[in-house]
C-alpha cells in the first residue's frame, strides 16, 4: 500500500492529486488544505473522474487534520501563496516560510518515514528551511523546480526545433527562479544529436530566456501562477520515488561539496528511487556554466540569509 499526502489541496496541489491518479501507481492520495471543506471537495471531486479516467487511486481530503496523512510515503507540499503578475517567486518568503515550517514540522510527526517534496516557493529557499526545520537525513527532502523548468526549456526546444517534444532532451540546473535557472543549451539534444547543429545561436539564446522566464509568462496570462506542468512535474518525480524508477532529474538537495557549493539547496542532475534522491549526478559543466553556477548560489544563499531575520 502507497500513500501519499499532498498539503495545500490549490491549484497546484490538486493538479499533483489528478495527475498522481492518472498514473495510478498509488493506493491512497490524502489532500489536505487550512480551508475548510475545501480539499474534502477538490478530493470528491476528482473520485468522480476515477470511472471516467479509469483509476483506482483512492483520494480524500482532509481539513488540517494531519492524522489522515499518518504513515505517507511521500508528503508533497504546496502550501502557501502563489505569485501575482508582476511579482518575482522570491517576494513570497515572507508568508510562505511560515506556512512550509508549521507544515513540515506537523507532517512528521505523522509521518516519521516519509519523503518530503517542497513545491511552495520560493522553492530553493522553502527546501533548505524544510531542512533545517525537519531534521530529516538531506537524501529525504527534495525541492521540485528543476523538473518543470527542464519541461518548459524541451517545450520551447521543440518549438524551435520543429521536432516532436518526444524527441528533445535537455536539463536546466539551478535556482528556480527567473534569474538564476540556469537552461545547459549546450547539452540540449534533438534525439541525441546537439541542438546547435538545428538552432541558430541568436534562436538558442531566445530558448534559453523564453525557459527562464516560463513561469512569470503564465502568472501574466493567467493571473496566478501555473499548475498542470507544476503538478505533472511532480506526479513524475513521485513515480520515481514510489516505483524506485532510478530516474535522472534535475531537484533541488543539499549540496555538501557537489558543485562546488556548501550548505545549500539548490538544483542539480540527481537520482531518484526509493530512498529519496540516491545520488548526485556530476555532469562537467565549463567555465561559463560553472560561473553561471556560483552566481545561482550566491543569490539563493541571499535569500536564505532572510531566513534568519524572521
Ligand atoms: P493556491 O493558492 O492555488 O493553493 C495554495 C493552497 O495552500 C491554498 O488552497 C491554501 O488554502 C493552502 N494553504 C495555505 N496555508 C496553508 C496551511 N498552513 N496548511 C495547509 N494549506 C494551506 O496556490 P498554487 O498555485 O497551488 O501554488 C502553491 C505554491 O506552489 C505557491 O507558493 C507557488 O508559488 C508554488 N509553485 C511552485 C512551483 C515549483 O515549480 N516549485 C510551480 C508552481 C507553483
Ligand atoms: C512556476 O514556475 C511560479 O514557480 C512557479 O510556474
Amino acid at each position: 500500500m502507497t500513500k501519499i499526502s499532498i498539503i495545500g489541496a490549490g491549484n497546484v496541489g490538486a493538479s499533483c492529486a489528478e495527475y498522481i491518479a492518472m498514473k495510478d501507481f498509488a493506493s491512497e492520495v490524502v489532500l489536505l488544505d487550512i480551508k475548510e471543506h475545501f480539499a474534502e471537495g477538490k478530493a470528491l471531486d476528482l473520485m468522480q473522474t476515477a470511472t471516467l479516467n479509469g483509476f483506482n487511486t483512492r483520494i480524500t481530503g482532509s481539513t488540517n487534520d494531519y492524522s489522515k496523512t499518518a504513515g505517507s510515503d511521500v508528503v508533497v507540499i504546496t502550501s502557501g501563496i502563489p505569485r501575482k503578475p508582476g511579482m518575482t517567486r522570491e517576494e513570497l518568503i515572507g508568508i510562505n516560510a511560515g506556512i512550509v515550517k508549521q507544515v513540515a514540522e506537523q507532517v512528521l510527526t505523522h509521518s516519521p518515514n516519509t519523503i518530503i517534496i517542497v513545491v511552495s516557493n520560493p522553492m530553493d529557499t522553502m527546501t533548505y528551511l524544510a531542512l533545517k526545520a525537519t531534521g530529516l537525513p538531506k537524501n529525504r527532502i527534495i525541492g521540485m523546480g528543476g523538473i518543470l523548468d527542464s519541461s518548459r526549456f524541451k517545450h520551447y526546444l521543440s518549438v524551435a526545433l520543429q521536432a516532436p517534444a518526444s524527441d528533445v532532451n535537455g536539463m536546466v540546473i539551478g535556482g528556480h527562479g527567473d534569474t538564476t535557472m540556469i537552461p545547459l543549451t549546450r547539452l540540449a539534444s534533438y534525439n541525441g544529436a546537439p541542438v546547435s547543429q538545428f538552432i541558430a545561436a541568436d534562436a538558442l539564446a531566445k530558448v534559453a530566456a523564453d525557459t527562464m522566464v516560463g513561469g512569470a509568462t503564465l502568472t501574466g496570462m493567467l493571473g496566478t501562477s501555473a499548475w498542470y506542468a507544476p503538478g505533472a512535474s511532480v506526479a513524475v518525480l513521485v513515480q520515481s520515488i514510489v516505483c524506485d524508477q532510478k530516474k535522472l532529474f534535475p531537484c533541488c538537495v543539499k549540496l555538501e561539496g557537489e558543485y562546488g557549493q556548501n550548505d545549500i539547496c539548490l538544483g542539480v542532475p540527481v537520482i531518484i528511487g526509493k530512498n529519496g534522491w540516491e545520488q548526485i549526478v556530476d555532469v562537467a559543466l565549463n567555465d561559463a556554466e560553472k560561473a553561471l553556477f556560483e552566481k545561482s548560489a550566491a543569490a539563493v544563499r541571499s535569500m536564505n540569509e532572510v531566513l534568519q531575520s524572521m
